[in-house]
């Protein structure tokens, strides 16, 4: 048997390519580990922000003649892993939008893929929009961050821009699925810049999704991340709500810590962390000593983000950089949400 993967003859061509940007953000509070791994829900809520920096593009072309979808990352064909779960997401389009045809998919990464510099949230985010336009999908922004969970949980964040929650949702099945989506997060203003310290760009051995799987089934210590996540997302609320950068950076700080305490208690041990990561960290604590507000966060990788007000960002990157030689700091402020390319528009 075949199977035809083009339209009924009723359903409206599909021929304009959409083309949409997304920003990665990085969690103040994480989330790390899913209750259902199809439908992407998190056991936690989590609470990120938006950079301004490392854009990703997608394009999204339907190709009614097309067997099977393509997709190049960063000008390259794609096979494997990171193609299917491009497919698996453009099934889950397909099938909101009662279409068949596949499409090619082209998306390009300005910030290192797979590094632990949310590479999936920008990627799933600005895909969700393309692909949801392409297929002809009206979304809201409360659906369309659903959707981009589907891809990577981190990226129904990077839908809005500036601070966004998302929630873990409750219970089960359809329910949670509907209830796990992400909004923006009130905030006073908020002078805040995060540097980054890029210690290594090169794709970390353990994928987020595999890491987090580990430390949910094996890591004694997962129960009291989750408790202690919760408490920590209630005063960072607070805390933002005063545009109180040193209760933002300490909660951050201890909430990043006490994800990677936990997953250093999985077995075996799952370690993002690197020596320079540490030297990082110690020149961190070197400037509070000196009375610089200057916090620091990791996520799956060993690169560092250093939350600080915009007016120490210079001098916070100098002491990075002197801290891990040779690599490369960028600093970055709150960014936009995900958005069509105008340009692309035919
Ligand atoms: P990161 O820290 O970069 O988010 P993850 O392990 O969470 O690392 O996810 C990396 C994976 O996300 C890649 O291996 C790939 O499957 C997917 N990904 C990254 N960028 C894109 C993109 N632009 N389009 C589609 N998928 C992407
Ligand atoms: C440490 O959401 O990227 O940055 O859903 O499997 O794609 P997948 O994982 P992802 O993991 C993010 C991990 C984290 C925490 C966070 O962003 O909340
Ligand atoms: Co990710």
């Amino acid at each position: 048997m075949t199977t035809d993967h083009r339209a009924e003859p009723s359903a409206p061509a599909l021929n304009r390519p959409a083309t949409a940007v997304a920003h990665p953000n990085i969690a103040l509070i994480k989330y790390w580990g899913k209750r259902d791994e199809q439908l992407m829900i998190p056991y936690a809520d989590s609470l990120s922000m938006t950079l301004d920096v490392f854009p990703t593009t997608t394009t999204v072309r339907i190709d009614s003649g097309a067997a099977a979808d393509e997709v190049v990352l960063d000008g390259s064909p794609t096979d494997g892993e990171r193609r299917q779960r491009v497919v698996t997401f453009l099934d889950l389009v397909r099938k909101l939008a009662g279409r068949t045809e596949r499409a090619c998919v082209d998306t390009r990464n300005s910030v290192p893929t797979g590094a632990g510099l949310a590479s999936s949230a920008s990627g799933f985010a600005a895909l969700a929009l393309a692909g949801a336009a392409a297929y002809g999908l009206d979304l809201d922004t409360t659906a369309l961050s659903r959707l981009a969970r589907r891809g990577s949980v981190s990226a129904s964040r990077s839908v809005f821009g500036g601070f966004a929650m998302c929630h873990a949702g409750p219970g089960a099945g359809a329910a949670a699925d509907l209830g796990s989506y992400a909004e923006p997060v009130p905030v006073a203003p908020f002078d805040v810049a995060l540097v980054i310290a890029i210690v290594d760009a090169g794709p970390k051995a353990v994928s987020s999704r595999e890491g987090m799987r580990r430390t949910v089934r094996t890591s004694p210590l997962y129960p009291s991340w989750v408790a202690s996540g919760r408490a920590d997302l209630a005063e960072m609320r607070a805390a933002l709500l005063q545009a109180d950068l040193d209760a933002v950076g300490e909660i951050a700080e201890r909430n990043a810590l006490g994800m990677h305490a936990t997953m250093l208690a999985a077995r075996p041990a799952v370690r993002y962390l690197a020596p320079v990561t540490v030297a990082v960290l110690d020149s961190v604590l070197r400037l509070r000593a000196d009375g610089v507000s200057a916090y620091a966060t990791m996520d799956a990788g060993p690169n560092v983000k250093v939350l600080c007000r915009r007016a120490d960002a210079d001098r916070v990157a100098d002491t990075l950089r002197d801290a891990a030689p040779g690599c490369a700091v960028v600093v970055a402020g709150p960014g936009p949400a995900a958005r069509p390319d105008p340009g692309s528009r035919p």
